[in-house]
């Protein structure tokens, strides 16, 4: 599978296509009452972003030679929550962005009070979906509880939402690093650490491999941020796919606003080197965990 020859573009493209795919299987229909909410939900889910978030988790189950079909649903929840995050992340009572994904946002075509319930339905559907006994085989069933555990953590306000809630109350304010660090962490961080610690439960994980994910999964998640926060001030807005430009209109807690762009960068390449340094205990086997590591920082130079 793994060899000189292979790239991480075909890959992204194969793993999306999965995901896509079984997202659309899993997503209530258009025609499912109320219609309006629904279109709502797939409108994000479907505007096209790169689905790092399943792709990784699917990678780290194949690090430990799991099974990717075990791992799908986990990753198509959750794709659901991140997209839920990102659609009231937008709203105007939080950073009020107008792009994202390359399409105006869920609030700009549907209403604010259609997005807003969009997100809640979407943070639902992560749930029914992994808490239906159906999406789970006899090997895996016995990880249930603690997938669902680790999500709802990792995504709840000593996650995602606790790091969000940092994060707006920061505005305008200088903060130290350790806050800024706190923020990027929990905002970011603790979804792409769901990812990678999930894929490593349900791919059947001895305790050195899943700490060692786990430590990929910290660094690659707070690179994450970092490189996003960079972007926002480097790239462009149509290749990027949403509004740039914004944080520093907002008065966020950025990497670049405390350390400067250069002290970011040097930042993001140290969290590259511990990303791959934590996959020293794989072989070939974690090689698109690696490329993605690099993808991630990369992409901020
Ligand atoms: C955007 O995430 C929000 C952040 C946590 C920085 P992504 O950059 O993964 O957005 P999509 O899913 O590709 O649209
Ligand atoms: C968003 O951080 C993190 C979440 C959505 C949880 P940002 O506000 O920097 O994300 P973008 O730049 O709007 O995608
Ligand atoms: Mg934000
Ligand atoms: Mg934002
Ligand atoms: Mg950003």
């Amino acid at each position: 599978m793994t060899n000189n020859n292979w790239q991480l573009q075909p890959y992204l493209e194969e793993r999306t296509g999965l995901i896509e795919s079984a997202l659309d299987q899993y997503l209530p229909a258009v025609d499912t009452l109320p219609s309006s909410l629904h279109a709502a939900m797939r409108y994000s889910v479907f505007a096209g972003g790169k689905r790092i978030r399943p792709i990784l988790m699917l990678a780290a189950c194949e690090a430990v030679g799991g099974d990717l079909n075990c791992v799908l649903p986990a990753a198509c929840a959750l794709e659901m929550i991140h997209s839920y995050s990102l659609i009231h992340d937008d709203l105007p009572s939080m950073d009020d962005d107008d792009f994202r994904r390359g399409q105006p946002t869920n609030h700009k075509v549907y209403g604010e009070a259609t997005a807003i319930l969009a997100g809640d339905g979407l943070l639902t559907e992560a749930f029914i979906l992994l808490s239906n006994p159906e999406v789970w085989d006899d090997t895996s069933v016995i990880h249930c509880r603690e997938v669902i555990h680790l999500l709802a953590k990792n995504a709840g306000s000593r996650g995602m939402v606790g790091g969000q809630a940092v994060d707006m109350e920061s505005e305008e304010k200088t903060v130290d690093l350790p806050t800024l660090e706190y923020i990027h962490t929990h905002k970011t961080g603790a979804l792409i650490l769901a990812a990678v610690e999930i894929g490593a439960i349900l791919g059947g994980a001895s305790s050195i491999q899943r700490r060692a994910l786990c430590r990929y999964g910290e660094a690659a998640g707070l690179a994450f941020q970092v490189a996003d926060d960079i972007l926002d001030i480097i790239a462009d807005q149509s290749e990027l796919g949403k509004d740039v430009g914004s944080d520093l209109q907002r008065g966020k807690a950025t990497y670049p606003a405390l350390l400067g762009i250069n002290g970011a960068r040097q930042r993001a390449r140290e969290l590259q080197r511990i990303a791959l340094s934590s996959l020293d205990v794989f072989d070939e086997t974690a090689r698109p965990l690696k490329e993605i590591a690099n993808y991630i920082v990369d992409r901020s130079f």
